[in-house]
């Protein structure tokens, strides 16, 4: 399934000049030299053949729009779109996510890319994440992950392309972090929720897959409890843990008793309230109940009573809570 074809050259640029690197890819040189010293010369993965890309995007829940831009952008050798910087990055990018294989932790692919120069720009870490299939699929088998769960846990590359779109783009510089889990066997989708693995709990994450009913829930806890013991026996989970604006006890005072929201944050013995740093919950609540970062409150739909709720407290001088809470297994 692999082609040495579509394998990028390695990293020449790298011991010619990070900051020539940097000024070129327009990023931050400290954000290079993080790459540069966390890849250093360890292995790549090649990108699947191009010719069997449509088929593995498709797999992988890919939207149409988003699968003909990936295509058009496809780093074939010698394409035009591809300078030896955005190669070298390609590469360097898919060594570092794929040194931390079997890592649950947050982890940067590499810098924010300034995407609107190009399909090559705006989706390089997509590619990334196309050539680690392979290496992340292969970890999944020899853990006996089931490849059902495998390929619809690596299809939440498509749910977030989506949203991107939808987001005008605004949303990828955290959604390239989040899918280098995905991508080293750290988040497993079970039914409703995605599991992340971690210290002593199962973090839970909620994708935008329709309603969060207490069933689903449920059901998708059941799963939890049976796969871990199962597939990574050497790890030892005592609780469910959770961080989330959907945890925010203010929302208490806006929605009803029997809202999903509310049932679900019923679940949790919530830590006490630390501000977390490098995140704002005024951000992640627009973030989540509009799809926008930028609307003023005031051009903001006010469509269900989440949103009208989001939008009344932060006009009332009020702050959104980002919360982590936890319950045993
Ligand atoms: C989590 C989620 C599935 C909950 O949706 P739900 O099951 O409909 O939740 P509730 O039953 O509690 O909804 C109560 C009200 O809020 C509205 N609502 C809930 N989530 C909403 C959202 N993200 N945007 C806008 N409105 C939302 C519902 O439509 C309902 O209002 P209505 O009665 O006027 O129609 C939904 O918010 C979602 O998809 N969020 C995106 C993913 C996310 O936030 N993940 C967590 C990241 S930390």
């Amino acid at each position: 399934m692999c082609s040495e074809e579509a394998a990028p050259p390695v990293g020449r640029v790298v011991r010619v000049d990070l900051d020539d690197t940097a000024s070129r890819l327009g990023v931050p040189v400290e954000d290079i030299d993080h790459v540069h010293r966390l890849a250093g010369d360890r292995p790549s993965a090649p990108l699947p053949a191009k010719a069997d890309a449509p088929a593995i995007l498709d797999q992988l829940a890919v939207r149409p729009d988003d699968a003909a831009e990936i295509m058009a952008g496809w780093p074939d050798t010698g394409s035009p779109l591809w300078t030896p910087e955005l190669r070298w990055l390609l590469d360097r990018s898919i060594a570092l996510v794929r040194a931390d294989l079997g890592g649950h932790g947050w982890l940067s692919p590499g810098p924010a890319l300034p995407r609107e120069r190009g399909p090559a720009w705006r989706h390089l870490y997509v590619y990334a994440y196309l050539a680690l299939v392979d290496v992340v699929t292969g970890y999944h088998r020899d853990h006996g992950v089931a490849d059902a769960v495998s390929w619809v846990t690596l299809a939440d590359l498509g749910r977030n392309l989506a949203i991107d779109r939808r987001m005008h783009r605004e949303g990828w510089p955290v959604m390239q972090s989040w899918l280098t889990l995905h991508a080293r066997g750290g988040i497993y989708e079970l039914g409703r929720l995605q599991h992340q693995r971690g210290g002593s709990a199962i973090d839970l994450h909620i994708p935008d897959s329709g309603p969060l009913t207490p069933e689903a829930v449920a059901a998708s806890l059941d799963e939890a409890r049976t796969f871990f013991p199962r597939h990574f026996p050497d790890e030892r989970y005592t609780a469910f843990s959770c961080g989330s604006w959907l945890l925010d006890p203010q929302l208490l005072e806006y929605l009803p008793a029997d809202s999903n929201i509310v049932q679900f944050q019923r679940r949790f013995e919530l830590e006490p309230y630390e501000e977390p740093e490098g995140l704002d919950a005024d951000v992640e609540v627009l973030r989540f109940g509009f799809r926008t970062l930028t609307t003023p409150l005031d051009q903001l739909p006010r469509r269900t009573v989440l949103q009208r709720a989001i939008v009344d407290h932060l006009k009332a001088g009020r702050h959104w809570q980002w919360r982590r809470g936890r319950f045993p297994i």
